[in-house]
């Protein structure tokens, strides 16, 4: 069952009913200023910093789900009984005559009509500014002329998102507002040591307003029925203290088939420090610089070339690359929907969606550094700082804090630094975006360890401190120590307690002395499979020797105290016991070191990844993805960690964890196996499962963190959507490894693994700023390529960067052989 359906010419999924089985979003902004709307506009917006830095108040968790937001409210001041509602269905839920909601690429569009009113509200942040748009259209359908009001609603967050859930004996009276000329100034704090504000403005002449959430409510009352919409009338209520917020009421006479357009500004701005107040001594905001904005922004034509001015900035991002292939599904995540998530996941790592609260975590250093790998197409300038960003939080030690906030870039204390993983993913990021951009001197970049203390040394001493970092940490079998976990956060293998029945938080971490990962080993090897080669370009052949025999080393102890029989093993716990083998009852075998193993090329030759591969196949394949393990824990272990303190199906414990589905793809990918690639690359695809989204209740448009194994209660339900590694990953591995187009240090790479069945498939890339034009065309069966390039034959299969200055490059590839 669909709840809408995918508009590609528009670059829209258009949802059709408002009561989607979850509320489905879409962000809005690019640089600093964000924000997250729901079809029903609920959500919230933030400068920078989800945490630190949050305009409008949303309420997690809340019941409905989704109810706080960016509201407009319509009454109809002609009826004889109070008649108001949602034009966006929430937060009144008033039957509406028709709706959708049109969610496009940093903008949505919700459109509603009833009792001949109809509404169209497009919400966006115009690139650039620290400021969201609500665009409204509201035209009378009816034979009669119409009185309406129509009154804007907000509820200012206090700022930091955290302390504003908490810190009420403080918060009920720090709220300050001004209103100056129809202006509504949330200035909570601004006294202080802060010197930003919030500012509401409407283009209409105001009937009225409301900053005080219980003026405009009424006591005992929710948004579902706000006392001043009720009645039409605002209080001009101004807060001090409790809860603050902003609404505008505007009173409008349309006549029949007449349209008005109104518009609201929400924004942020700070002043610069030494000219917060206005001169005249009193504590009122100096508005000098932030009125022109404001005024720019409630024209019309200004709104207007702002949002075609979004449309156009995202046709060219995806322009980077366009593909027309036989699977309708593969076209529309590859030219549009998973590119829009490569930037989202960019912009918020996994802080801020309507599963991440925005305040329990900044940057993921692990996170980022793969979210790059898929993104370094979009933008390598920005690629490049984030790089850049991550490292600065590496320690000299090569560890590297696990998260970071991004308004201060400083690492967080709380969570520490000691995953074993993290420092790894840093050498892949850097190594996709030098094969991307071909931009050698980012490793010749100064780059500080920990930003705290001073030490610094150039990015690619960094990535070798990485590599060090796990040679450094070897275990008794010779496999890295996982330390507090690896990419399975919850797979905790080195937490204790000395009274029986504590659970895992309480448990002490022994900093990771006796657990290995065979997860870390496959990653190691493929790390260092490219810093080898970045070594190699630089002329430092000695390192490059070292590093090659630290890898061919550990190889040898993943086939031998990695390899289990059949599979890849997962880790050895504390007491030297390995998980993800035969030998277990529960864990038998793991997603994680398949992937990771093959696609870092372990086993290629000898059986054992074509080995591993059936086994994914045979143990952890399901119609919704592959599993991350099976069988699941049944029951809570301390010594296994948060991964048994899941139901069984549920996240760690045996879902389709989607992030790993692509290194399966990949694996597939390299051991020439297109059908299946494709098979698993289809199971997950967001596209491909829109006809079940009753039971995948997810955003269509967008991958999930999770979908319920088979061992759930509700096998395919799919949870956490948006901010996954798996939109990168599922890019890189569609794009690089089953159509095959990848960037390597010299040249693009074709080496197509598809399906037998598909005949041809064009792309259009743009790489180190030359287009490229391929044609790929199936002349035989198997994987085998031949290339054309200008008409004529070259050698292998690496299409070079063209030396004459050509902008434009046409490519054939035969494939397979006939
Ligand atoms: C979640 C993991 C997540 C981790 C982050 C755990 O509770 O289950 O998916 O990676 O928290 O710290
Ligand atoms: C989500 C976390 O953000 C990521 O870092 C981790 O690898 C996965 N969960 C698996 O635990």
């Amino acid at each position: 069952m669909r709840f809408g359906f995918f508009d590609d010419l528009h670059l829209e999924y258009v949802i059709t009913r408002p009561d989607t089985p979850l509320p489905w979003i879409n962000y809005l902004g690019t640089e600093s200023y964000f924000g997250i709307i729901s079809n029903t506009a609920g959500g919230y917006s933030f400068y920078k910093d989800a945490r630190l830095r949050r305009l409008i108040r949303f309420r997690y968790n809340n019941a409905p789900l989704d109810g706080n937001g960016r509201y407009v409210y319509l009454r109809d001041d002609d009826a004889a009984q109070p008649d108001f509602w949602s034009p966006t269905w929430q937060p009144t839920r008033t039957p509406l005559d028709a709706y959708t909601c049109r969610h496009g690429l940093g903008y949505t569009r919700i459109a509603s009509q009833r009792k001949g009113i109809t509404c169209e509200t497009t919400y966006f942040v115009p690139l650039g500014q620290d400021l969201e748009v609500w665009d409204v259209h509201l035209t009378n359908q009816r034979g009669t002329a119409a009185n309406l009001s129509l009154f804007s609603a907000v509820e200012f967050c206090l700022w930091d998102a955290f302390d504003d859930a908490n810190n009420f004996q403080r918060n009920y009276s720090i709220g300050e507002v001004e209103v100056v000329d129809g202006v509504i100034y949330h200035k909570s704090e601004y006294r202080e040591r802060r010197d930003h504000f919030a500012y509401f403005a409407c283009s209409e002449p105001l009937a009225g307003y409301d900053t005080q959430r219980e003026d405009f409510l009424g006591p005992y009352r929710g948004w579902d029925a706000p006392a001043a919409v009720e009645e039409g009338k605002a209080r001009q209520s101004l807060a001090l203290g409790w809860q603050p917020m902003g609404s505008h009421h505007v009173r409008l006479h349309l006549e029949p088939g007449e349209s008005k357009r109104v518009i609201f500004v929400l924004g942020y701005h700070e002043n610069p420090e030494n000219d917060k107040f206005d001169p005249a001594g009193t504590q009122t905001i100096n508005k000098k610089t932030v009125l022109p904005v404001i005024r720019r922004f409630l024209q019309p034509d200004v709104v207007s070339q702002a949002l075609a001015d979004i449309q156009q900035y995202w046709r060219n991002l995806l322009q980077g690359m366009q593909v027309d292939t036989p699977n309708e599904h593969a076209n529309r995540m590859i030219n549009i929907w998973n590119v829009y998530q490569l930037m989202v996941t960019f912009n918020f790592s996994r802080s801020s969606s309507y599963f991440e609260s925005g305040v329990g975590r900044g940057m993921g250093f692990r996170d980022s550094a793969q979210d790059l790998l898929g993104f370094v197409q979009l933008d390598a300038q920005r690629a490049r700082q984030r790089i850049l960003d991550l490292a600065a939080t590496q320690m000299a030690s090569g560890g590297a804090y696990h998260q970071y906030q991004p308004l201060t870039k400083r690492g967080n204390h709380d969570v520490g630094s000691n995953f074993n993983d993290d420092p790894l993913w840093l050498v892949l990021a850097v190594t996709a975006y030098l094969k991307e951009s071909g931009d050698w001197s980012i490793l010749q970049e100064q780059v500080p360890f920990d930003l705290e203390h001073g030490s610094e040394d150039s990015l690619l001493a960094h990535m070798e401190r990485s590599l060090n970092y796990t040679q450094e940490r070897l275990g008794p079998h010779g496999l890295p120590l996982i330390g507090r976990a690896d990419w399975n956060d919850c797979l905790n293998l080195n937490c204790f307690s000395d009274k029986p029945g504590q659970s895992f938080q309480t448990t002490t971490n022994r900093e990771g002395k006796v657990a290995e990962s065979v997860f870390i080993g496959g990653l190691f090897v493929l790390a260092a499979a490219e810093m080898e080669a970045v070594y190699d370009r630089l002329g430092l052949t000695a390192k490059a020797a070292e590093l090659a025999a630290q890898r061919v080393n550990m190889r040898a102890v993943l086939n031998t105290a990695g390899w289990d029989g059949s599979w890849f093993r997962r880790a050895y716990d504390h007491f030297g016991n390995p998980l993800g083998s035969q030998e277990c009852t529960e864990g038998q075998i793991f997603v994680e070191p398949q992937g990771m193993c093959v696609m870092a090329g372990v086993g290629l030759e000898d059986g054992r990844a074509e080995s591993a591969l059936n086994a994914v196949r045979e143990h952890l394949g399901t119609p919704h993805g592959v599993v991350v393990l099976w069988p699941a824990f049944k029951q809570y272990y301390l010594h296994i960690g948060e991964i048994s303190s899941y139901p069984p199906g549920y996240k760690e414990n045996g879902s389709v964890f989607c992030h790993t589905n692509p290194w399966i793809q990949i694996a597939e990918a390299r051991l020439g196996r297109g059908e299946r690639a494709l098979d698993y690359y289809l199971r997950i695809n967001p596209s491909a499962r829109e006809e079940i989204s009753e039971v995948h209740r997810c955003e269509p448009y967008a991958y999930a963190q999770m979908i319920a194994g088979k061992e759930a209660v509700k096998p395919g339900e799919a949870k956490n959507s948006w901010l996954t590694g798996t939109a990168a990953w599922s890019y890189v591995a569609v794009t690089q490894w089953i159509l095959g187009i990848r960037p390597t240090f010299d040249g693009l790479k074709i080496a197509p693994v598809v399906p037998e069945d598909w005949t041809a498939f064009d792309v259009q890339r743009t790489f180190r700023g030359v287009r490229y034009f391929i044609h790929v065309e199936r002349v035989g069966a198997g994987n085998a390529v031949r290339l054309e390039v200008e008409g004529a034959p070259v050698e292998g299969d690496v299409v070079g960067i063209p030396s004459g200055g050509q902008t434009e490059v046409r490519v054939r590839a035969y494939l397979g052989t006939a």
